[in-house]
């Protein structure tokens, strides 16, 4: 098959174009690099059925000619940090809901129906049901990502129901493994390597989450896409565990001997649109035979290595 990867420099996309490739398929990564790095796509480039497109998704131009020619598409390409919708209010729109709008009009003009999409929990604002599964009550919006992204599912389905498309829609818990950029785990590390003695905590700590290492993340997609087959296939992808915030810095600082003096700022939430309890119900995915391999407290731990053994991560962004 001939794969399409927006975002495939990207953290979750260049694991993935990684895989594909090992599957024995042809993959073409479109990446802008903004937050991609060339560094993620060293085993990529090794192979011969790799194709790298170094380009924006509001190029319509360029994106409807290098889309062409493909059997499928997995749109990961956004703005994927949650936190500072607030400060920049029309980021999550153009660089979310308008590229993926420019993704699917790509693909109807080239005669292209499958695509899979990147979704997140987030979209469930603070949710009524928890765990939460696909079909809850429709959410009250608490952050411009998760809007924005609720859009994109929108549009597909409208595309699925008028132009014939099939979506796979995968609402991820936060991701973590190799080639973590952004998150928790992230800015821990980089504030104890900085000191480790005292710590600022965003909130009261007590924030419960639920995380998926990367690795599971991409078998349940790759077993829904083998299993679901509806026009549009929607699922919840997360552990059936939660932790809190404060477990998680427990953990970081036994693995790293560092005792620091946690500084909370306060309040159930570290930021507008932080969800003081997320928690998704995967019985959905489960059912097609899936289980998470790593437990959130082993997530956890493979991203410290992950960043210890790459610091040049924290070079590369500024
Ligand atoms: N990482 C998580 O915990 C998580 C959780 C839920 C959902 N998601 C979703 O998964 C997807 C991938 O997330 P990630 O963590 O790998 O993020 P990432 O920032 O590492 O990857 C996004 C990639 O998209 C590229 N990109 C962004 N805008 C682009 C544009 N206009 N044109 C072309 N390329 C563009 C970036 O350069 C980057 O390579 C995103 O859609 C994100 O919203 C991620």
């Amino acid at each position: 098959m001939r794969y399409f990867v927006t975002g495939g420099a990207g953290f979750i996309g260049s694991n993935l174009c990684d895989r594909l490739l090992q599957k024995g398929n042809d993959v073409t990564c479109y990446d802008n690099f903004s937050t991609g790095k060339d560094n993620f796509l060293v085993e990529a480039k090794k192979s011969p059925n790799f194709r790298l497109i170094k380009g924006d998704l509001l190029d319509e131009k360029l994106l409807e000619s290098s889309i062409a020619g493909h059997d499928f598409v997995f749109h990961l390409a956004a703005n994927a940090d949650v936190r500072f919708g607030t400060n920049h209010p029309r980021r999550d729109l153009e660089q979310n809901t308008i590229v993926t709008f420019n993704v699917l009009e790509a693909m109807r003009k080239n005669g292209m129906n499958k695509i899979a999409f990147s979704s997140t929990g987030s979209i469930y604002g603070e949710a009524g049901v928890i765990p939460t599964p696909e079909d809850s009550p429709f959410p009250i919006q608490t952050s411009l990502y998760g809007a924005s992204k609720l859009a994109c599912e929108g549009l597909i389905s409208a595309y699925a129901e008028g132009f014939g498309f099939q979506g796979w829609i995968f609402r991820f818990v936060s991701i973590l493994g190799e080639r973590y950029t952004h998150g928790h785990v992230y800015d821990f590390y980089q504030k104890l390597k900085s000191d480790p003695n005292k710590m600022q905590v965003l909130g009261n700590g007590r924030q419960k989450k639920s995380y998926l290492y990367i690795q599971d993340c991409l078998d349940a997609i790759f077993i829904a896409l083998d299993k679901a087959n509806e026009k549009v296939n929607i699922f919840n992808l997360g552990t059936r565990e939660y932790c809190e915030v404060n477990n998680s810095i427990q953990w970081l600082c036994e693995s790293l001997g560092a005792q620091p003096k946690l500084e909370y700022t306060g309040g159930e939430r570290g930021w507008i649109g932080d969800n003081p309890f997320i928690f998704l119900d995967t019985k959905k995915i489960n059912s097609l035979g899936w289980k998470p391999k790593l437990s959130i407290r082993e997530g956890i731990l493979k991203t410290l290595e992950f960043l210890q053994n790459n610091e040049w991560v924290y070079k590369s962004i500024p």
